[in-house]
């Protein structure tokens, strides 16, 4: 009888996590890195949210709570999405966990069974494929590249839906792309959801925040409330907060898929840290300031990248809509030889010379599902950005 499961023989460690220790640890050998391949921003957490925090641990406010979060953040997180979302969400239709990962992970723990098929539009965020087999399910890719602008068409959707196909994972703002779907490509989406009534909706609304006029942000069950009663609505506060390591997301969704997601988590985690639920409640209620900061910081490194990356020869960087990531097109470098003489046959080749070569750490598009691409985090400071694209520049007019 093997002694590992084989549960976890479906699935491989998250690359962008190994990615970034490898990065961390050239560093902590000496070497000079400049690391763009981790997907959390780089600004400390608002002050008004560490004092929040001091305070409940000062008060004592350090007991399990009820699985699904404390009364007061899930009726702030109701709030939120009826004041930002227009989604009308009681609180007992909504939940927390210990981040957004979690709460994707409950969802699909909660609802598949073997042969479920879960559609996942490619480029995709690395753990969505990877949760689903974990929970059991077939991922069915969906691959959207550069031409569609890394966007699913309705055909195409339509086209992936089988009698098995129990969830659509959707993600606007998108990892690793940056793409958004506007109201018209969402609600060309939601026409063909609304004739696949199996179908279930997982929004993945991670990067609300960060979205660049004149993109307007927007999700499935607002777009079309006929979907509202099979659709999970999932954000949390790590990106819009500068929250990563608080370990909160949260959902709003149909009572008896909350409840069910309850029952997974009360046998798991119990509940989010207690702390970290009293900081995300004055996350939500206290002062927004820092979302527009943040995202005034973000739109200037987005041009800043952009400007720089598409410029290179061989690379060809769209615009994203919003987070804080660009997916150029490595397509003119493949085939390319290194300065010391290895071919650039696969994305992959690219990042791993790219890192040797220059210390600059991004992540090989093949880790998402759609490649030659890579992924560049520009959650770093103008300067380190800049010297990074010109370390990239340098890299790049050396392949022959
Ligand atoms: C698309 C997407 N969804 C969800 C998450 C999970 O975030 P957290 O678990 O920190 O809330 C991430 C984090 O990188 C992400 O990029």
């Amino acid at each position: 009888m093997p002694f590992l499961s084989e549960a976890l023989a479906r699935i491989r460690p998250s690359p962008t996590v190994a990615i970034t220790a490898e990065a961390a640890a050239l560093k902590a050998a000496g070497r000079d890195i400049i690391g763009l391949s981790a997907g959390e921003p780089d600004f400390p957490t608002p002050p008004n949210v560490r004092a929040a925090a001091i305070r409940a641990g000062m008060e004592g406010r350090t007991r399990s709570t009820a699985p699904a979060g404390t009364p007061e953040l899930r009726a702030a997180i109701a709030a939120k999405f009826a004041r930002e979302n227009g989604l009308d969400y009681a609180p007992a239709e909504v939940m927390v966990s210990t981040g957004g990962k979690q709460v994707l992970f409950n969802a699909l723990m909660a609802t598949l069974d073997p042969g479920d098929e879960v559609i996942v539009p490619a480029p995709y965020w690395v753990s969505y494929p990877d949760m689903v087999r974990l929970a059991g399910g077939t991922p069915v890719i969906l691959p959207a590249g550069l031409e569609s602008g890394f966007r699913i068409t309705p055909h195409a959707l339509a086209a992936a839906i089988t009698p098995r196909t129990k969830w659509l994972i959707f993600n606007s703002p998108s990892n690793p792309t940056g793409a958004g779907y506007g109201r018209d490509a969402l609600r060309a989406l939601t026409e063909v959801l609304m004739a696949h009534p199996q179908v279930w909706v997982l929004s993945d609304d991670i990067y609300e925040h960060i979205a660049y006029p004149p993109f307007r942000f927007c999700t499935p069950a607002e777009v079309e409330p006929g979907l509202r009663e099979r659709t999970l609505t999932v954000n949390g506060v790590s990106k819009a907060y500068a929250m990563t390591g608080w370990r909160i997301g949260y959902a709003g969704g149909p009572r008896r898929l909350i409840d069910a997601m309850t029952t997974i988590q009360s046998q798991s985690t119990t509940n989010a840290c207690s702390i970290s639920q009293w900081a995300a409640l004055e996350a939500l209620t206290g002062d927004q300031g820092y979302i527009a900061e943040a995202r005034a910081a973000f739109l200037r490194r987005r041009d800043l990248v952009v400007g720089l990356l598409d410029a290179i020869p061989g690379i060809d960087c769209p615009v994203p809509e919003g987070a804080f990531y660009v997916y150029p097109s490595i397509r003119g470098l493949i085939g390319k030889r290194t300065a010391d003489g290895r071919i650039i046959a696969r994305d992959a080749d690219f990042a791993a010379a790219l890192l040797e070569a220059t210390g600059v750490a991004t992540v090989f598009g093949a880790a998402f599902g759609v490649s030659p691409n890579f992924r560049v985090s520009y959650a770093a400071s103008d300067a380190t950005l800049t010297e990074a694209c010109h370390r990239i520049e340098a890299f790049c007019r050396t392949l022959t």
